[in-house]
């Protein structure tokens, strides 16, 4: 599954950012220390499916805080920890938060500091969460920040592609991953095709609507390790041979509504696009949460009992994956092994 690491010293140290542990950005990992991560991810799957204990993180405190909507991210986050014996304080909403009162991200960071071990942090602005970690020496996550990035969705999002390829008995290197939506606002797939970049010979079809296209910096970034990439305004099109599609959400809520003329139900991935324009063997991924309003045109429930949807083993994933982080982060990777117990 994964390839031979040559790379030693502690995980933490390899991935730190600017000399802390924290996970601010993709951009902190190599293809080897991912694959170290996801090594110890698999080591968590028994504890994550509760059929093994561990309390490494016994005594420790994370602080959940999240200043915009979040289902997945600050369950599983808090999930994860507690499945390591620690405890999860939260704080959801500017409105239930002191910032309501003005209070700045500096002062927060420092405070919160005091209180909990690490702290995982979801804000709508670009940048705020560097900011955060800025200003603390406790590992800090960054849990979305506006339409910046999303590295443990990444993360987990790798993950599941490498799980599943395993299953299916193909390799990464050399696949056709096609990206599908709104790739302008949408951080989930600015984080995971930087990440993806880390493998060799892969062909990416973006496929968006005029307008919501990936942004330019990104393809310059990745076509620097070699890739073929490819735009297209045709869902039809762009799907053919794919072995991922990795469907988004049109992030509404970051831009006029004006803006969304040129989203059809074109660009809906259904089972008829999938029997179609793919084989057997295609994976289909969304970040979650998949608009199932009036109107919205990104992943159908017509594929809900489908085995080719990866959605909810997708999900799953997210626990392991974000256990490994804080073992990580908060140096106890190691002791993992030995502290399991039976249920
Ligand atoms: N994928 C994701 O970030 O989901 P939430 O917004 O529910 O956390």
């Amino acid at each position: 599954k994964y390839a031979q690491s040559a790379q030693s010293g502690p995980l933490r140290d390899r991935i730190a950012y600017h000399g802390k542990h924290q996970l601010l950005s993709v951009d902190q990992f190599t293809r080897e220390s991912v694959e170290d991560l996801f090594r110890i991810a698999d080591q968590m799957q028994p504890i994550a499916r509760r059929q093994k204990v561990s309390r490494v993180l016994e005594g420790a405190v994370l602080g959940n805080l999240f200043f915009e909507a979040s289902t997945r991210t600050r369950v599983s986050f808090g999930a994860a920890f507690c499945r390591l014996g620690g405890s999860v304080c939260d704080t959801t909403g500017f409105t239930f938060s002191s910032m309501a009162k003005g209070e700045s991200i500096y002062d927060t960071s420092r405070v919160m500091s005091g209180y909990v071990d690490a702290m995982v942090i979801r804000h709508p602005e670009k940048g705020s969460v560097a900011e955060f970690a800025q200003a603390t020496n406790i590992p800090v996550v960054n849990g979305g920040d506006g339409p910046g990035e999303h590295p443990s969705q990444a993360l987990l999002d790798l993950y599941t592609i490498l799980t599943e390829f395993s299953r299916l008995g193909k390799l990464l290197d050399g696949a056709h991953i096609a990206l599908v939506g709104d790739l302008k606002y949408g951080r989930t797939v600015h984080s995971l095709i930087k990440l993806l970049a880390l493998y060799r010979g892969l062909k990416f079809t973006l496929i968006a609507p005029h307008g919501l296209e990936m942004p330019e910096y990104i393809l310059e970034e990745t076509g620097k390790h070699g890739h073929t990439i490819i735009q297209s305004s045709s869902l039809e099109e762009g799907l053919v041979g794919a072995d991922v599609i990795y469907a988004t959400r049109v992030q509404k809520e970051r831009f006029a509504a004006e803006e969304l003329e040129g989203y059809t139900p074109d660009f809906q991935v259904n089972k008829a696009i999938i029997d179609k324009c793919c084989g057997p063997d295609v994976i289909v991924m969304h970040p979650l949460p998949r608009d199932s309003r009036e109107g919205a045109h990104d992943l159908s429930v017509d594929l809900n009992h489908d085995t080719r949807l990866a959605i909810f083993r997708q999900t799953d994933n997210g626990i392991p994956v974000r256990m490994a982080i804080f073992a990580v982060l908060l140096g106890v990777e190691g002791l993992v092994q030995h502290s399991l117990r039976d249920v």
